[in-house]
């Protein structure tokens, strides 16, 4: 069986390593990868470092088409893909989690009359206006296999009336994240920094519902900056963040620390040293809740549902206004509920591909 993987974002990067990895393993050595690399993230430390940190083979096609508008970038995408499945004739398409890249994929695929496989299907916000809900429902309703990362997920999919084709799976994040846990080193990530182990905020920034408006963004680097007069604040900077804050005339002071997107073992490391998490990242929230670290999410809602039960998320909506006071309790909070395995036995590429082989 001949799988096509198509990916272009930093997360879809991490997910897949996953799935590169159990192929190496020889019970599934009837399926050949191929990898298409539409370039949707083209910084070397957004994307191509991520491939050789983890082992994920070199694409067989990058098709460069970088930044742009939605239409632009997603229309560009899917004629670079037509044209890579034309010439490599998948079985099946592979796509990850809810970017352009994942759309782009999804509809070239159901155009060409190709199976579509989408892993980490099911998520939800219930906000259409959010771009990657679009990219979402749309990849769920085309695809002919659903694998769902949580309970969550399937229950959002039998909401619109989808059983058929879905899979619970557990996430190929936590499988990624417990195969990279015996190299993090934290000390050496907060060395690097000058950081002391939990007496510091890490915080990640990108999501266009945030960097799209001025007062949101404000909002929220205001109470970063505000933070960093008690403890420090650092902030692996995102290019489109750091470009919105450029034109806004925002400048970090003091304590408030920006630095270039860091490799995944680095922001491993400093996420397991860091008091707390705060971002409106998808993929870090469940990490924080993997490593044991208190998360605020900066935003009015979340798909990952089940990180709000124990209180180790909280969201913290921009507009509440109140963003520095709850990373400073959730801080200061000293009993915190034992984890529970919310997100599989670090198995899911595995049962992805004895789906795909069954
Ligand atoms: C995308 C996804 C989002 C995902 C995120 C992970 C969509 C709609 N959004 O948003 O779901 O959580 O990736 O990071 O697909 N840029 C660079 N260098 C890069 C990459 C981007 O400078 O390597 C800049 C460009 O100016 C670009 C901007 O960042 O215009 C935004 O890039 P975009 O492709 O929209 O992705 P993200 O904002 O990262």
């Amino acid at each position: 069986m001949h799988v096509l993987t198509v990916i272009g974002a930093r997360p879809q990067f991490i997910k897949a390593a996953a799935i590169s990895r159990a192929l190496g393993l020889k019970a599934y050595c009837a399926i050949r990868q191929s990898i298409v690399h539409t370039g949707q993230h083209y910084d070397t430390n957004m994307s191509s470092a991520f491939f050789k940190e983890l082992e994920i083979p070199e694409p067989n096609i990058n098709l460069a088409v970088g930044s742009g508008s939605h239409g632009v970038q997603t229309g560009a995408m899917m004629s670079g893909l037509e044209d890579a499945v034309q010439h490599l004739s998948p079985d099946l398409i592979l796509i990850y989690g809810d970017t352009n890249s994942t759309l782009a994929a999804a509809l070239v695929a159901a155009k060409a009359g190709i199976p579509l496989a989408h892993v980490e299907a099911g998520l939800r916000s219930f906000r259409v206006a959010m771009p990657e809900e679009v990219n979402r429902i749309v990849s769920d309703r085309l695809s002919d296999y659903l694998f769902c990362p949580t309970q969550t997920a399937v229950d959002n999919l039998q909401a619109e009336g989808r059983s058929d084709g879905v899979h619970l799976i557990g996430d190929v994040m936590y499988d990624v994240f417990l195969h990279n846990r015996a190299r993090i080193n934290s000390q050496a990530s907060c060395e690097k920094y000058g950081l002391t182990e939990k007496a510091y905020v890490l915080a990640s920034v990108h999501r266009a519902e945030n960097t799209d408006s001025n007062d949101r963004l404000l909002t929220i680097f205001n109470a970063f900056q505000s933070l960093a007069t008690e403890l420090p604040v650092i902030i692996p900077i995102h290019p489109r963040t750091r470009s919105a804050l450029d034109s806004v005339g925002f400048f970090p002071d003091g304590d408030l620390t920006f630095i270039p997107p860091v490799p995944y073992g680095e922001m491993l490391g400093l996420l397991c040293s860091a008091g707390v998490l705060a971002t409106d990242s998808g993929g870090m929230q469940k990490e924080a809740y993997f490593a044991e670290t208190p998360c605020i999410t900066l935003r009015d809602e979340t798909e990952w549902q089940e990180t709000l039960v124990d209180g180790w998320n909280k969201l913290a909506p921009p507009e509440s206004g109140a963003i520095a006071e709850i990373i400073l309790d959730a801080l200061n909070r000293s009993k915190r509920p034992q984890p529970r395995p919310l997100y599989g036995d670090g198995k899911a590429a595995e049962e992805i591909l004895s789906v795909l082989i069954r």
